[in-house]
């Protein structure tokens, strides 16, 4: 048995923060931001806009995508949890109309959608479901200093999702071999500290807040991960490329996590790829961790490059450090538009 596609949707929120509304109060350029990263803007959540809101818009869009109203569980991979406790995806299944349905979420950052497609598979082999929306969705500017140049202008906040229902290995959307990876000898190089059970702000005796400020926002090596993240892509798409048996001619379409253009483009190199055959969005949404793959399918939709038969190579890296890559024919399927 395996695990089909049959729906993608997503969404963005409407605020656009370009380069140059960052420069107003960061001290950086937007000639630095293209150059060293590819994005020239993203989007941001505003007016209390949520994960969990993000999340229902673009699941409503997978739904009705795959024309189903109901599916038998209903997972969220995000790292920009509503609240600590409880998980948001047993709210986002009550917005959708799916009560009662198995939800949960799963956090794996940026490689987020493979641990995530892997996972609705897994729920599916297991006879667990025959269908599952699998949602990856991102409010993380929310978690991103403002003031820190490292990394404000890197992430993006959106939503993107798929259903998935049982079927053959050999129709066009059945998800091929996996290889997931994690390595958290090198966990400290991208974490936000402060919130969890290692480091909770709480009042010590003297009466002052334990927690420094900058403990509960992002924190990020950029140099080493930039090299890790080349490395480990590379290797687990060439895992994949091996187990499927296809070369990299056969590859229509490499799907990568958008976290910088550079990164991108040297595993493409290093696959051989060709610049025509690299998907890239980066430029409009910046790092949406979860939401990065299904944003960047719809895009290729939306701009008319993705077709029924094609063959599209999936990976994504990130904090934990952890991995995953994929791969699939591309279904026929109507895609609902990005927002
Ligand atoms: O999502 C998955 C996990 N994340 C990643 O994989 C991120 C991987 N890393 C990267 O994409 C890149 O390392 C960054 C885009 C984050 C940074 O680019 P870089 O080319 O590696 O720059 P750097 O951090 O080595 O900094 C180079 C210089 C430094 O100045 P000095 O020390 O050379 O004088 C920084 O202080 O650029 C400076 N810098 C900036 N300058 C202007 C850092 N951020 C900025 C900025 N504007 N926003």
């Amino acid at each position: 048995m395996a695990a089909v596609i049959t729906g993608l949707g997503s969404w963005l929120p409407s605020r656009v923060v370009t380069n140059e509304d960052l420069c107003a109060n960061l001290d950086t350029t937007d000639e630095w931001i293209t150059t060293r990263t590819g994005i020239r803007e993203r989007r941001m959540v505003t007016g209390g806009l949520s994960t969990r809101d993000l999340a229902v818009e673009a699941g409503a869009r997978a739904l009705k995508s795959a024309d189903e109203s109901t599916v038998d569980a209903v997972v969220v991979s995000t790292t920009s949890f509503d609240r600590l406790c409880p998980a948001v995806a047993p709210e986002v299944a009550h917005l959708l109309g799916v009560d009662t349905v198995a939800a949960f979420d799963l956090t794996s950052a940026c490689s987020g959608f493979p641990y995530g497609l892997a996972t609705s598979a897994g729920l599916i082999a297991a006879g667990v479901a025959r269908k599952v929306l699998l949602i990856g969705a991102e409010a993380f500017t929310t978690l991103v200093d403002p003031g820190d140049r490292n990394t404000a202008p890197i992430f993006g906040d959106g939503a993107g999702a798929v259903v998935l229902r049982a079927g053959e290995p050999d129709e066009p959307g059945a998800l091929g071999p996996f290889d997931l990876g994690s390595d958290g000898a090198h966990a400290d190089l991208l974490a936000i500290p402060a919130g969890g059970s290692r480091q909770r702000s709480a009042r010590n005796g003297l009466g002052f807040d334990t927690v420094p400020t900058r403990d509960w926002y992002l924190q990020m090596a950029g140099r080493p991960l930039f090299v890790q993240a080349v490395e480990r892509m590379t290797t687990s798409t060439r895992r994949v490329l091996d187990r499927i048996g296809w070369s990299a001619a056969d590859v229509d379409w490499f799907v990568g996590h958008q976290a910088n253009v550079r990164i991108v483009r040297a595993v493409a190199e290093e696959l051989q790829l060709p610049e025509q055959r690299v998907a890239v969005n980066i430029d409009r949404v910046g790092n949406t961790l979860a939401a990065s793959i299904p944003l960047l399918l719809n895009d290729i939709f939306d701009r008319g490059g993705l077709e029924p038969g094609q063959r599209v190579l999936l990976s994504a890296f990130g904090a934990g450090l952890s991995w995953g890559s994929t791969a699939l024919v591309w279904p026929d399927i109507p895609i609902d538009a990005v927002s």
